[in-house]
């Protein structure tokens, strides 16, 4: 499948604030969808954003795109991506003066709720203790707390038990993300423990889940996502 090469439709036309906005009249009511980013880092389990991204699609009345880091770019192809894919060189080759975007903080804004999976111990870390020097993690320092993020831990079992794990996933708890836990099975590198990200199905029941609870404002959207229509 060929990806979605052009810019977020919200970023396209309404610029950086990217408020949405009547498509027909001015008198007809605003109505937009639900705005998912996820965000892969550079864990084995990335192999599996095609699949994420596909089930994601099925929800009704959902808007997706992702943003990378340039190690999880190692493990799919954009090919089988088939929403607009942001990486660091869009942030910087988007923006050359004043008046133009600025990406992580635009993105911030488009999305209604944000999913980390995978969520390396890498960038756990980072997220953890408020670096942020890629795309992806400027996007969620930036953050809006009163939005969710989910993330979906992924690594090695010795990472995983590692005590500094949970120290950063509590961290990561304390700011009001949600964590999607890690499951016991057979890792690629062959060891066999915890640390494996959860399946495709749980991610996807549990992003449906927070967003039953989650209505956008009743003015931009009447109706919109009630837990009937997940
Ligand atoms: C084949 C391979 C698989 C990896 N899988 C994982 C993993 O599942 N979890 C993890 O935390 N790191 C994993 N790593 C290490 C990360 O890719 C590495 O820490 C990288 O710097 C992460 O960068 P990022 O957080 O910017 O994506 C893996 C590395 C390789 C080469």
């Amino acid at each position: 499948m060929e990806p979605n090469s052009g810019r977020l439709p919200g970023l396209e036309a309404t610029g950086p604030q990217m408020e949405p906005r009547a498509t027909s009249s001015a008198a007809a009511p605003l109505r937009r969808q639900f705005r998912v980013l996820v965000g892969v880092t550079g864990s084995v389990a990335a192999l599996k954003l095609p699949l994420l991204v596909s089930k994601l699609l099925d929800i009704p009345d959902l808007e997706v795109a992702v943003v990378t880091t340039e190690r999880a770019k190692h493990f799919y192809s954009p090919r089988d991506v088939p929403v607009t894919l942001y990486s660091d060189a869009d942030e910087w080759e988007m923006w050359k003066r004043r008046s133009d975007p600025v990406l992580h903080i635009d993105l911030r804004r488009w999305a209604d709720l944000m999913l980390v999976a995978p969520l390396d111990a890498n960038t756990l870390g980072k997220v953890a203790s408020g670096i942020c020097d890629n795309l992806l993690t400027c996007v969620i320092r930036a953050w809006d707390r009163s939005k969710p993020l989910l993330f979906c831990p992924a690594m090695n079992t010795a990472m995983w038990e590692h005590p500094i794990t949970e120290q950063q996933v509590g961290q990561l708890k304390d700011f009001g993300y949600i964590e999607i836990p890690c499951v016991a099975k057979k890792l690629v590198c062959g060891d066999q423990g915890l640390g494996a990200m959860a399946e495709v199905g749980t991610i996807v029941g549990k992003v449906k889940e927070v967003l039953s609870q989650r209505q956008l404002p009743a003015e931009l959207n009447p109706g919109f996502l009630s837990p009937a229509s997940l």
